[in-house]
C-alpha cells in the first residue's frame, strides 16, 4: 500500500489509502470504511466529498483556474468553436480535421426532429417555462429511439450522442417559437451549429435570414464557457441517475431539472430579474449591497460567490470582455450593463464580499449577453442547457464505461422516532381527548 492516513475510531488504528490526482489533489479513500468500522461519513452538501475519479475537467478553485481535457479555458475560448470543444469533452482529445469534419457531418445529418414531435409542443400552454418544455422534450425524444433505452445494450452510443446534441437546438428553439406564436422553422445544415439555432430562433418563412457572424461567435464562446464544470448540481445527478444504468435522454433530462433552479443555472435568469429591480425602482447601488448583507433580507448578490472559486471565476472574466465587444458591435447601450458593472465594483471593495471571497461568477454578464441577442430571460437557462450538455455526456460516458461505478446510494444518520407500536386512528383520537 502506498501513503495511507491513520484513523483510530477507538478500536485502534485503521489505515486509509491516500489517492493523488494528475494535479497532486488528495483524498482520503473511505470506501472500506463501513465494511471496515461500522462507521459512515457525514458530509452535508458534499463540501469535502469526492464522490469520483475523474479526467475531464480540472478545476483549481483558489487560483481560478478552469481546464477541459488539460487545455486551459481561455485558449478553447480564444481558438476553438463549440462543437470542437464537444468532441474534446466527449472523446478525451481535440479531433484531427477528418474527425471534425465527421463529427459535424453527423450534427448536421441529424438536425431535425420526428415530425410527431412537433405536435408535442401544441400541448403547453404558452406560460409554460422553456426548462419545462426542454426537460420533457429530452426525455421523450427517447420514445423515438427505443434501441436506446437500455444503455447496455445501445449498439452506437455516438449515434445517441450526436443526436442530443443536435436536436436540442431544435427543441429549445421550438419551445420559444411556440411560447410566441409564430412557425417552428426548419434547421439549415449549411450553417454552422451556432449559426443554425439562431436562424431556428429568429427566422421567420417570410423573410431571409442572415446570421450575424459576431453574435454567431459571441454565442460559440457563451457555450464553450458553459461545456463542463465537472463535479456540480447537475453534473452529479446526470452521474447518479445513469448509474443505475438509465438511458442517456433520461439522464439528461434528470440534469435539466437539477441546472433550472436559481443556486444553480437557474442564476442567470435571476441576474437578470434582480438587475431589472434595481433599475426599475432606482434603488441605489451602495443601498442594494447594504440590503445583500443585512442576513434579514434574505437577499443575495446573484451570479456572485461560487461553492469552488475563491478567486475571479476564469469564465466570467472572459465573458465580461465579449460583453463589452457585442453590445458595441450591436450599438445597444444597456443600462441593465451599467447597473452590473456598479455592483461588481461596490461588491469587490466591500469587506463582507473580500472576507468571504464572493466573485462574479459565469452567470453575472452572461444574461446581459443573451439579451443583447434577443434571447428573453426565461429561455437563458435553456442557453446554458445547451453549453452543459456536452459535459454532462462526457460524464455519463465516463461513468458508464468505468468497471468501478456502481449504482450511487448515499448513507443517511437517522435521527427520527425509536422503534414504536402502531395504534388504531379510535384508540388515538381518545387518547388526545383525554
Ligand atoms: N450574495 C451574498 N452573500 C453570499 C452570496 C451572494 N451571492 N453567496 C454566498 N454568500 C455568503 C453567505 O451568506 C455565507 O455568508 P456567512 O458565512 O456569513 O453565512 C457565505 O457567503 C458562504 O455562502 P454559502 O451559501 O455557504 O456558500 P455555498 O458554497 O453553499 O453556495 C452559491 C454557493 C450557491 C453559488 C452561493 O454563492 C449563492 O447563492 N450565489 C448566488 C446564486 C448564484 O449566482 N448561483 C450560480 C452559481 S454558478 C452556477 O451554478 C453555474
Amino acid at each position: 500500500m502506498g501513503e495511507t492516513a491513520v484513523l483510530d475510531l477507538g478500536n485502534g488504528p485503521i489505515r486509509l489509502p491516500i489517492i493523488t490526482g494528475t494535479e497532486s489533489e488528495r483524498a482520503v479513500d473511505v470506501r472500506n470504511l463501513r465494511s471496515q468500522t461500522g462507521f459512515v461519513t457525514l458530509d452535508p452538501a458534499y463540501v469535502n466529498t469526492a464522490s469520483t475519479e475523474s479526467s475531464i475537467t480540472f478545476i483549481d478553485g483558489e487560483k481560478g483556474i478552469l481546464r477541459y481535457r488539460g487545455y486551459p479555458i481561455e485558449e478553447l475560448a480564444e481558438n476553438s468553436t463549440f462543437v470542437e470543444t464537444a468532441y474534446l469533452l466527449i472523446h478525451g482529445e481535440l479531433p484531427t480535421a477528418q474527425q471534425l469534419q465527421d463529427f459535424r457531418h453527423t450534427l448536421s445529418r441529424h438536425s431535425m426532429i420526428h415530425e410527431d414531435m412537433k405536435h408535442f409542443f401544441d400541448g403547453f400552454p404558452v406560460t409554460a417555462h422553456p426548462m419545462a418544455i426542454l426537460c420533457a422534450m429530452i426525455a421523450t425524444l427517447s420514445s423515438f429511439y427505443p434501441e436506446a433505452i437500455d444503455p447496455t445494450k445501445d449498439e452506437d452510443t455516438q449515434l445517441t450522442v450526436c443526436r442530443l446534441l443536435s436536436k436540442v437546438r431544435a427543441l429549445a428553439a421550438y419551445a420559444y417559437k411556440k411560447s410566441i406564436g409564430q412557425p417552428f422553422m426548419y434547421p439549415r445544415n449549411e450553417l454552422s451549429y451556432c449559426g443554425n439555432f439562431l436562424q431556428m430562433m429568429f427566422a421567420v418563412p417570410a423573410e431571409p435570414y442572415v446570421v450575424d457572424p459576431v453574435v454567431e461567435k459571441a454565442l460559440n464562446l457563451l457555450l464553450i464557457l458553459h461545456a463542463d464544470h465537472e463535479q456540480n448540481c447537475s453534473t452529479s445527478t446526470v452521474r447518479l441517475v445513469g448509474s443505475a444504468q438509465t438511458n442517456l435522454f433520461a439522464s439528461l433530462a434528470a440534469g435539466i431539472c437539477a441546472l433550472w433552479g436559481s443556486l444553480h443555472g437557474g442564476a442567470n435568469q435571476a441576474v437578470l430579474h434582480q438587475l431589472h429591480y434595481i433599475h426599475d425602482q432606482k434603488i441605489d447601488v451602495k443601498k442594494f449591497i447594504s440590503m445583500v448583507k443585512d442576513k434579514n433580507s434574505n437577499v443575495r448578490l446573484m451570479g456572485f460567490g461560487h461553492r469552488v472559486y475563491k478567486n475571479f471565476d476564469p469564465r466570467a472574466k472572459l465573458i465580461k470582455r465579449s460583453c463589452d465587444e457585442l453590445l458595441d458591435h450591436l450599438g445597444i447601450r444597456d443600462p441593465l450593463l451599467e447597473i452590473a458593472k456598479s455592483l461588481e465594483e461596490a461588491a469587490l471593495a466591500d469587506q463582507f464580499f473580500v472576507d468571504r471571497k464572493l466573485y462574479p461568477n459565469v452567470d453575472f454578464y452572461s444574461g446581459i449577453m443573451y439579451r443583447a441577442m434577443g434571447i428573453p430571460t426565461n429561455m437563458f437557462t435553456v442557453m446554458f442547457a445547451i453549453g452543459r450538455l456536452p459535459g454532462w455526456i462526457a460524464h455519463w460516458l465516463e461513468m458508464k464505461n468505468d468497471p468501478e461505478t456502481r449504482i450511487g446510494r448515499p448513507r443517511q444518520i437517522y435521527t427520527g422516532a425509536n422503534l414504536r407500536h402502531y395504534v388504531p386512528v379510535r384508540e388515538r383520537t381518545a387518547a388526545l381527548q383525554h
